[in-house]
């Protein structure tokens, strides 16, 4: 898959539609792409390969479109295998490539690909240039955006980012490559899955990104994952901006575990009485349904999370537990907290998400507004009823 983005910078990509899992860890029911981009200036310059064994036409493409030329350099931007898989072979195809990474990234990719002659790279650091005759590329370090390596190239001449997994997005290219030839909002809802499930824990660093590339004019924007931004990169960089914030916005995720539908029967209870309060953003989730991927990323929509788990085994059910820890590592931003929980035989189900919650108010400023209520069995209507004024109190502070 190819496009031209100028006479001389070309999309190079591919659309994985086989992979169930990104990172063996997110579900990827739309698929995701991965994208290069290559220079054929006075030198020729590919930015980042695709994962390994994802395309087989990869090569021929690179092929056709140097013509004939040698490829001068190879940039390296970010070095997780889903855009350096193709860096030993193509250096293999290559072999007068010079490598163009930083210091961090060449310590990866010893450990990737140690027969790497180390001769061949070349070391950049914050605001290097290289030159490629008509376009010259910037170096902008970005560390953790995503991993500790990651950095940016910006084209000073023709102001373009190349931005690796910033501003990218799960969802392959169905046709469209560019965001006048697609549907934004599609876009938006899968680019803020990526983002709370990829990026999002690294907000901070984000942040600074965002301020960084604030400061430069930017024409185009070219990510590792998804559309290029040509026609308005700033719909995209907005969008960022917000996420990064992690402000959410009022409304609340309710998410819980169930065996047999009775702390169902309370979530469908407090969900009712939210509507009834006036809540209009309200998203019900059974975490044995939908993975902790697609919660994620309407927690960070919202400034309310309530948890209710059954117990299991004297705990919180394991798909509770699974969507806890993943809330946990990814960081969705501030929170208030409301919590209940089925009692089975034993309990346990609420005091381990109280125990969840209290860790999240003491490292992530969740504020726990309610800790819950523990309801034996099936559910009472009048143990429902006893929850009232709790809720209510919970909504007032949205
Ligand atoms: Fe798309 Fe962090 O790799």
């Amino acid at each position: 898959m190819t496009a031209n983005i100028l006479d001389t910078l070309h999309f190079l990509g591919t659309n994985d539609r086989n992979k169930s899992l990104f990172e063996s860890n997110w579900p990827l029911p739309y698929g995701i792409s991965y994208n290069s981009y290559l220079f054929t200036d006075q030198k020729t310059a590919l930015l980042d390969t695709i994962e390994y064994g994802s395309d087989r036409s990869y090569f021929e493409d690179v092929t056709r479109i140097l013509d004939g030329r040698d490829l001068d350099f190879l940039v390296i931007l970010h070095m997780e295998p889903d855009h350096a898989g193709m860096i030993g072979e193509l250096l293999q195809r290559y072999p007068h490539t010079t490598v163009v990474t930083n210091a961090r990234a060449v310590k990866l990719v010893e450990l990737y690909f140690p027969d790497i002659d180390k001769d061949r790279i070349r070391e950049v650091k914050e605001g290097d240039k290289l030159d490629l005759g008509h376009h010259i590329l910037q170096f902008v370090m970005t560390p953790m955006v995503h991993w500790p390596e990651s950095m940016m190239a910006y084209c000073i001449t023709e102001n373009i980012l190349f931005s690796q997994d910033a501003f990218g997005t799960f969802g392959t290219l169905d046709g469209g490559i560019f965001d006048d030839e697609i549907n934004l909002e599609y876009y938006k809802d899968e680019m803020l899955r990526y983002y709370t499930n990829i990026i999002g824990r690294f907000s901070p660093q984000v942040q600074k990104a965002l301020q960084k590339a604030a400061a430069l004019p930017i024409r185009i924007i070219c990510p590792v994952h998804g559309p290029v931004w040509r026609t308005d990169p700033k719909v995209v960089f907005d969008w960022y901006s917000g996420w990064a914030a992690s402000k959410g916005e009022k409304g609340v995720v309710l998410a819980y575990a169930t065996m047999y539908g009775h702390t169902q029967r309370t979530a469908d209870y407090i969900a009712r009485k939210l509507a009834v309060n006036g809540i209009r953003n309200i998203r019900v989730f059974d975490v044995s349904k939908t993975h902790p991927s697609f919660i994620l990323k309407e927690i960070w929509k919202y400034n309310g999370v309530i948890l209710g788990s059954c117990s299991y085994n004297t705990g919180m059910h394991p798909n509770m537990q699974h969507l806890c820890h993943e809330i946990e590592i990814m960081q969705p931003g501030r929170k208030k907290v409301f919590l209940f929980g089925g009692y089975s035989w034993s309990g346990g189900g609420l005091k381990n998400l109280q125990l969840f919650a209290q860790n999240m108010q003491q490292r992530h400023q969740w504020e726990i507004i309610s800790p819950g209520t523990e309801l034996p069995g099936y559910p009472a209507m009048k143990d429902l009823e006893k929850m009232d004024q709790d809720i209510k109190a919970y909504t007032a502070t949205l």
